[in-house]
């Protein structure tokens, strides 16, 4: 197993690609924090993989909220000891041209998907600093890397946390803690759900590899980053996309 031993926080883990990156790092041997907004299915979703044998804890966390975070952090310490891994995927979306975006909606996205990853990333870090040894992954997207239409907000938030991944890569190698990005495309989850088909049908058409991404392509990625395969990887930005980015 390749997360044996290791605590991981995954936020955004009651849906989507966060839930999968739960299940897959608790079945390579992870203690999983499955922290999310989502307290109903988030708490579900945790008490299925402890049915299932696996040693998993919810954790209700507003990634946007300081205080909500560190008790986030103080829960995981409380009862795991420890945290060796953060995977900063919690996200939203408010999709809308640039002439009729709200500045509420070009906020909330900014709080939630970059501030709400300084936020996560500046609490876990001491712990990991402590230990000698970390690794941390913050899901980026291919509309941060390439810009996307009706995405101003979210644009900016996922082009933004790839900075912060390089200057704590930089400020962090020392400490032995390693900082990655993945940049998903477009992926299977209730976030896509929401596309109208139109544009689901453009984004696939361009595609190499012809077809949207799945939860599990995504968690695959996370696992490599979290994992002592990735010891010498920092830094990066994986780009799990069908080949769209090329
Ligand atoms: N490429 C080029 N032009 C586009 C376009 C696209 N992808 N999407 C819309 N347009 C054009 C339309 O054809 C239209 O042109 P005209 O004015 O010449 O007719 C114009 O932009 C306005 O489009 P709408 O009529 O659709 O405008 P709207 O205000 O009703 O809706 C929108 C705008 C909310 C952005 C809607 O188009 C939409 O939801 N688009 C999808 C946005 C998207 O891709 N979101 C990704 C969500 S998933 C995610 O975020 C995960 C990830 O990391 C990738
Ligand atoms: P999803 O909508 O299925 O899951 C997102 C999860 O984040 C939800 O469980 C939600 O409750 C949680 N969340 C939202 N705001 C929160 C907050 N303030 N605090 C704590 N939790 C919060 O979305 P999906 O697709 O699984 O997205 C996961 C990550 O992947 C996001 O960062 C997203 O931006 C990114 N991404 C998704 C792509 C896609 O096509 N689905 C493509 C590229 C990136």
């Amino acid at each position: 197993m390749r997360l044996e031993h290791k605590v991981a926080i995954i936020t955004g883990a009651a849906n989507g690609i966060g839930l999968e990156a739960a299940k897959t790092f608790a079945k390579e041997g992870a203690k999983v924090i499955m922290a999310d907004y989502d307290v109903e299915t988030g708490g579900i979703r945790a008490a299925e993989l402890r049915n299932e044998g696996h040693d998993v804890a919810f954790v209700q966390v507003n990634v946007a909220n300081r205080e909500s975070v560190d008790q986030m952090v103080n829960q995981s310490v409380e009862q795991y000891g420890k945290i060796d891994i953060l995977i900063n995927n919690a996200g939203i979306t408010r999709d809308a041209m640039l002439t009729k975006m709200a500045s509420e909606d070009f906020q909330r996205v900014l709080d939630v998907n970059l501030t709400g990853v300084f936020h996560c990333t500046q609490a876990v870090v001491p712990y990991m600093v402590e230990q000698g040894k970390g690794k941390i992954v913050v899901t980026s997207s291919v509309s941060g890397v390439y810009g996307n239409v009706g995405q101003t907000n979210y644009a900016a938030a996922k082009a933004g946390v790839i900075g912060m991944v390089k200057t704590w890569a930089k400020e962090l190698g020392r400490k032995g803690i390693n900082v990655n990005a993945v940049a998903p495309g477009f992926t299977e989850t209730n976030m896509v759900a929401a596309v109208p088909e139109k544009v689901i049908q453009q984004m696939v058409a361009m595609v190499p590899l012809q077809r949207l991404g799945k939860p599990e392509d995504i968690a695959k990625a996370y696992l490599y980053l979290a994992s002592d395969d990735a010891d010498y990887v920092t830094g990066t930005v994986l780009h799990v996309d069908g080949g769209i980015m090329m």
